[in-house]
C-alpha cells in the first residue's frame, strides 16, 4: 500500500458497486467476495485512499446495507460517502446517483469500478496527468490490449487515430467486436462537464442501460478531447464478474502479498502453495515452508519455522524462534519463543511459554461442546506424543507428561512433575540410585 498523500483539493473519486454481479452466480454481493482475508472493496477502497481525494463516494445498490458496513469498516481514515442506487439502471445511472454527493464547483471526477481490485493508485495518478493534457471539457480513460478482449467495452477510433466511442460488447458489431483495444472501467472527468453530459445518456442499447461509457461520445460530439491511456502494467486491469476471474485476481493478490513479506527479509520457499492473508506480521529471518495457511490477523516474530502443511488461524501469535510444522492447527493461541509443535496436533486458545516441546499428536480440547476454555503451559514444559490436556487446564513450568496421558481438568500439577496414564496421575519421583 502507498502512503497517503496530500489531499488534492479539486479530486473526488467514485466508486461503482451497486451491480449485482449476476456472472458470479452467487447471493453475496460482488464486492464482498473475499480476497486474501478481506472483503474485495477492500482492496479497492486501500487505493482510493492512497489518492487522497477530497471526497470519495461509493455507489452500493444490490446488499446496500451489508456492502455499506462493509465497506465502513475497511476504509481506514478514508472519509467515504455512501449513496444508494435503487434500482441499478446502468454504469451511468449509478453516476448520476451519485453526483449530488459531489462539490459543485469546477475539478476533477475519477469514476472506477469496485471489481477492479488489482488496480493501483500510480496508473489512477498517470490517468490525472493524461487528464491535465486535454482541453476544456475533456477526459482521459484507461484502456489495456487485451489478448481476450470478450465482455469488454471496445475503444472505436477514428480514421485519425482519436478516440470516438466505446462500444459495448453486447451491442457490438462483429468487426467492433474484433477490437482488442477494451475500456477498463477507470476514467478522469472533467467535473462541470460530467453534470452536463450525464443528463444527456439514453438507455437505448441492449441492456437497456445508462451507460457510463456513452459520455465519451458525448464529449467527442461536441468537439471536446478525449484521451485513452494504456495501462503501464496490464495485470492491473483484470475486473471480476466471474468465481474464475475471483481465483485469478486472488493468486495476483497473494503474489504481491508474499513480495513484500520476502522484501522483508520472510523466506517463502514455494509462494505458489503458501497462503498468506492481508494483514499478517511476520518477522525477518522466518521461514515459511510449501502447503501453508497463515489467517488475517496472526503474529509471527522473527527466526520462526512454519510448515509443512501447517495452518494458523486468527488469534496466533509465534514469539521469536517458534517452530510450527506439519498438520498442526493453531487457532487464538500463543506458541512461546523456541517452543515447538512440529507434528500432527492441535492448539485451541493456549498460550504456552518459552522452550516448551509440544509433542507429536498432543490435542489441547478446548470445547466441551457448549464453551471454549483456556489452558496455560509454562516454560520448558515437555508434553509427550498424544497428550490430551482437556481445558480449561495449567500445565506449570517443567511439567513432563508421558505419551498418551490424558490431562484432565481435575489435574492438579506442581512445576516439575511427571504426569502419565488415563486420565492422568502424577508419577512419583524416583528415589535416587
Ligand atoms: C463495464 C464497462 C465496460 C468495461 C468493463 C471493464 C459500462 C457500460 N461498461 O462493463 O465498457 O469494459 O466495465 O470491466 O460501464 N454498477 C453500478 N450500478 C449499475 C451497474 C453497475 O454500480 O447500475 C457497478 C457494478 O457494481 C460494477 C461496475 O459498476 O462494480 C461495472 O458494472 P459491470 O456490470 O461489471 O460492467 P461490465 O459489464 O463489466
Ligand atoms: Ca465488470
Amino acid at each position: 500500500m502507498e502512503d497517503a498523500a496530500a489531499p488534492s483539493s479539486d479530486l473526488s473519486i467514485v466508486v461503482l458497486a451497486a451491480g449485482k454481479g449476476t456472472r458470479m452466480r452467487s447471493e453475496r454481493p460482488k464486492v464482498l467476495h473475499e480476497l486474501c482475508g478481506r472483503p474485495m472493496i477492500g482492496w479497492v477502497l486501500d487505493e482510493v485512499r492512497a489518492l487522497a481525494p477530497a471526497r470519495a463516494v461509493l455507489v452500493v445498490g444490490s446488499g446496500a446495507e451489508e456492502v455499506e458496513a462493509a465497506a465502513r469498516a475497511e476504509a481506514g481514515d478514508l472519509d467515504l460517502q455512501v449513496v444508494v442506487q435503487e434500482p441499478q439502471r446502468g454504469t451511468g445511472h449509478a453516476v448520476q446517483v451519485a453526483l449530488p454527493a459531489l462539490p459543485e464547483g469546477p475539478g476533477r471526477v475519477v469514476v472506477l469500478y469496485g471489481d477492479m481490485p488489482l488496480l493501483r493508485a500510480a496508473s489512477v495518478r498517470a490517468l490525472l496527468e493524461e487528464a491535465a493534457r486535454t482541453g476544456p471539457g475533456g477526459l482521459a480513460l484507461l484502456t489495456l490490449e487485451a489478448l481476450d478482449p470478450r465482455g469488454y467495452g471496445r475503444i472505436v477510433r477514428d480514421a485519425g487515430g482519436g478516440v470516438r466511442a466505446i462500444v459495448e460488447d453486447r451491442d457490438a458489431t462483429p468487426e467492433q467486436k474484433a477490437i482488442r483495444e477494451v475500456n477498463l472501467g477507470v476514467y478522469a472527468f472533467d467535473a462541470q462537464a460530467l453534470r452536463a453530459d450525464l443528463p444527456r445518456l439514453s438507455d437505448d442499447n441492449a441492456q437497456g442501460e445508462l451507460y457510463l461509457t456513452d459520455v465519451l461520445a458525448i464529449a467527442v460530439g461536441d468537439g471536446r478531447d478525449a484521451r485513452a491511456l494504456a495501462l503501464a502494467d496490464p495485470g492491473e486491469g483484470l475486473g471480476v464478474n466471474t468465481l474464475s476471474q475471483l481465483a485469478e485476481v486472488r493468486h495476483e493478490i497473494q503474489m504481491r502479498i508474499l513480495e513484500e513479506h520476502m522484501a522483508a527479509g520472510v523466506r517463502v520457499v514455494d509462494p505458489a502453495t503458501t497462503y498468506v492473508e492481508h494483514g499478517v506480521e511476520i518477522g525477518a529471518g522466518t521461514t515459511l515452508l510449501p502447503c501453508t495457511v497463515i489467517h488475517a490477523g496472526v503474529r509471527i516474530g522473527e527466526h520462526c519455522e512454519v510448515g509443512p502443511f501447517t495452518h494458523l488461524r486468527p488469534g496466533t501469535v509465534l514469539e521469536e524462534g517458534a517452530e510450527v510444522g506439519n498438520f498442526t492447527e493453531c487457532k487464538n493461541s500463543t506458541l512461546g519463543s523456541h517452543s515447538k509443535a512440529k507434528h500432527l496436533s492441535y492448539l485451541g486458545d493456549t498460550h504456552i511459554g518459552a522452550r516448551a516441546n509440544i509433542g507429536a499428536g498432543t490435542i489441547f480440547a478446548n470445547y466441551d461442546g457448549k464453551a471454549k476454555h483456556r489452558t496455560e503451559v509454562g516454560d520448558r514444559a515437555f508434553i509427550g506424543s498424544g497428550t490430551i490436556v482437556v481445558a480449561p487446564n495449567v500445565v506449570p513450568a517443567d511439567t513432563i507428561t508421558g505419551a498418551g496421558a490424558v490431562l484432565t481438568r481435575s489435574a492438579r500439577m506442581q512445576p516439575g512433575e511427571v504426569w502419565v496414564g488415563l486420565p492422568a496421575r502424577r508419577l512419583p519421583p524416583r528415589d535416587p540410585a
